[in-house]
């Protein structure tokens, strides 16, 4: 079994080519993951989508994009909210809409297969340089939902450790180390993957790779050229 990692696909309820103006790589991107999904992804596997997920403002509009990703293979898909997830309300209904193999985390944990998956949104920290006072009540909300998600996870007994599920990353824009970071710290993590940027100069500055144990993962797809990338692997 494997698992894998994508975000910020910025589905647009079937339209097509819907992002084409920000270059190369987003021209038919929908159907480039799905291309690519279909080559690496089996039935056994679990994919983690990390937020930014469909562009819209209706639940009803985005289940056509996530009844698209439902098709898809993979035993398991597990997403969180990402900041242009506004389809994503209330957590209650976001759930009660999701078809067979989608689990929507928030704050919370789930094991699949043996593994013990938790996921949170996380936010703008405090030491990044585009931190403005506005952010600081859904950061504080962010590090709350981060530690119950953690500890969600410890309790469902993690015997290979936690894959957390992020959107935004635990470094800063010019790549530190933020409270998110420190948090995961105290719990026996083993990945986590976070997504959000978009531009080159923000993905060099971005620490990825081993780090305290910890393997990070990028997965915006526009980073990973619409490949979805193999995060964890039994
Ligand atoms: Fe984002």
């Amino acid at each position: 079994m494997k698992i894998w990692g994508i975000s910020d696909t910025h589905f647009q309820h079937g339209q097509v080519d819907s992002m084409s103006n920000y270059g190369e790589v987003w021209v038919h991107h929908t159907e480039k993951i799905i291309e690519n999904w279909k080559e690496v992804v089996s039935g056994e596997d679990l994919v983690l989508i990390g937020g930014d997920i469909v562009w819209s403002t209706r639940l009803d509009q985005a289940l056509t994009d996530i009844r698209m990703i439902d098709r898809l293979p993979g035993k398991m898909k597990i997403i969180i909210q990402g900041n242009h997830d506004c389809w994503w309300q209330e957590y209650e209904s976001v759930c009660g809409a999701m078809p067979e193999t989608i689990v929507a985390l928030e704050g919370n944990a789930v094991k699949l297969e043996g593994q013990v998956i938790c996921g949170t949104r996380g936010w703008i920290s405090p030491n990044d340089p585009d931190f403005e006072v506005l952010d600081r009540n859904t950061f504080d909300r962010e590090m709350v939902l981060l530690r119950n998600a953690l500890d969600a996870a410890v309790k469902l007994d993690p015997v290979d450790g936690i894959h957390l599920l992020m959107h935004f990353p635990p470094f800063t824009t010019n790549g530190y180390r933020t409270p998110f970071f420190d948090r995961i710290l105290e719990y026996p993590v083993i990945t986590c993957t976070y997504g959000h940027f978009h531009v080159k100069k923000e993905w060099d500055a971005l620490p990825k790779g081993m780090i305290e144990g910890i393997t990070f993962h990028l997965t915006s797809t526009d980073y990973l050229e619409n490949k979805p990338v193999l995060i964890w692997q039994g």
